[in-house]
């Protein structure tokens, strides 16, 4: 892992990698999420490259990085001239969720300036802001002195990366393609999402590692879920999360979740598969025992039962295992609370656009 001064790459290599945004290219980054597709935000057709290498919908919109100011004591800093460029309006409750969070594996949904580009946002008149913890997104935003978009660096609807060698799997064929090397990714999952474009209410778009109650606890501020929010307003109709499409984050080999005890139940839409099925199962529970099949054959793979190091090695474990050849993928369901509901929220996706045919679901 590299997260520190210690980090393998060299400054000249971060040199490298701001020269080939400012030439509007595109670099891969660490982030303590997921790896992103990195471009200069305030570039259009630098944006338009992103959206192309990922085959993605040009009307998704891209979250845009921000660097923290230098040497800062995250309770003091000042966001207001980091977010200048990008947002209209600053409201008291986004001061006090970006000196709770930032940096970190929040995102924030704000009105936008005029002078972002809409290509950024997918032709909204919102952008979504966040400051990543990873040292080295950190270096790279401050030696580039701008906003740099970055969806994860997978293609689109597929398992986001969180290796430097899964990004380069993803993009086998763009070999000219710069990735900065920062480790695993330690969340494992993308960023919470916060609309905060409304003005008045804080509306979760994307559960993740912090949730409504931590940001409950550290700020006041009550996070409403979408059901619970004013209706879709204009353009309601726009997909303003992608990743809330049903299928996304998906394997190639099919994948389903299965109740306590029931691995049975999940079989029995696959008749036909009678070996080659790999089972996640918790750690806290000994095995399955003898709750097999006597003519289907499971590989057991123990999944770690606290939803933080779950989710740090859920994508992890979903490409390993589609590399592997499993006819079929089983998955506990995770238990109800809500640190389990951004894990609990991939999975569902995953299962719904896994199989050989994912990506003409995930297009849809
Ligand atoms: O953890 C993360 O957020 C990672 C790392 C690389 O930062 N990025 C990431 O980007 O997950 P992406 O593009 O894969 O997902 C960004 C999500 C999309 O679902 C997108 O629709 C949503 O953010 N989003 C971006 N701008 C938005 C906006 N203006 N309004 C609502 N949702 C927005
Ligand atoms: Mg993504």
């Amino acid at each position: 892992m590299s997260s520190d001064s210690s980090s393998p790459q060299s400054s000249a290599v971060i040199n490298e990698a701001v020269q080939s945004l400012r030439d509007g290219g595109l670099v891969a980054f660490p982030t303590e999420t997921v790896y992103g597709l990195g471009a200069d935000a305030k570039n259009p057709e630098a944006i338009k490259k992103v959206f192309a290498a990922k085959g993605r919908p040009s009307n998704h919109p891209l979250i845009v990085h921000v660097a923290a100011p230098d040497k800062f004591d995250q309770a003091q800093v000042d966001w207001v001239p980091v977010l200048a460029p990008w947002v209209r309006d600053i409201s008291e409750d986004a001061l006090k969720l970006m000196h709770a969070f930032w940096p970190g594996p929040l995102t924030l949904v704000f009105k936008k300036d005029k002078s972002v580009p809409l290509e950024a946002t997918g032709g909204q008149d919102t952008v979504a802001i966040r400051a990543p913890a990873h040292p080295l997104a950190q270096e790279l935003l401050r030696k580039f002195k701008g906003g740099i978009v970055g969806p994860s660096a997978n293609r689109f609807g597929k398992v986001s990366p969180t290796s430097a060698a899964d990004v380069r799997s993803e993009f086998e064929g763009m070999l000219d393609l710069m990735i900065l090397d920062g480790g695993d990714c330690k969340v494992g999952i993308e960023s919470t999402i916060i609309d905060l474009s409304s003005g008045d209410r804080a509306v979760l778009l994307r559960p993740g590692l912090i949730t409504p109650g931590e940001i409950l606890a550290k700020t006041g501020i009550h996070v409403y879920l979408p059901g619970e929010s004013i209706q879709a307003k204009e353009g309601g109709d726009l997909p303003r999360v992608s990743g809330s499409l049903r299928a996304h984050y998906a394997p190639t080999t099919p994948l389903r979740m299965y109740s306590p005890g029931r691995v049975l139940d999940a079989l029995s839409e696959f008749p036909d598969i009678k070996s080659r099925v790999a089972v996640a199962v918790w750690d806290s529970d000994s095995s399955l025992g003898d709750d097999g099949h006597p003519s289907v054959h499971f590989e057991e793979m123990v999944v770690p039962s606290d939803s933080t190091a779950f989710a740090s090695r859920l994508y992890r474990s979903l490409r390993d295992l589609d590399q592997q050849g499993w006819d079929l993928i089983l998955f506990p369901e995770p238990p109800t609370g809500e640190e389990w509901d951004g894990v609990r929220d991939r999975l569902q996706r995953a299962c719904f656009g896994s199989g050989p045919s994912s990506s003409s679901h995930a297009s849809n």
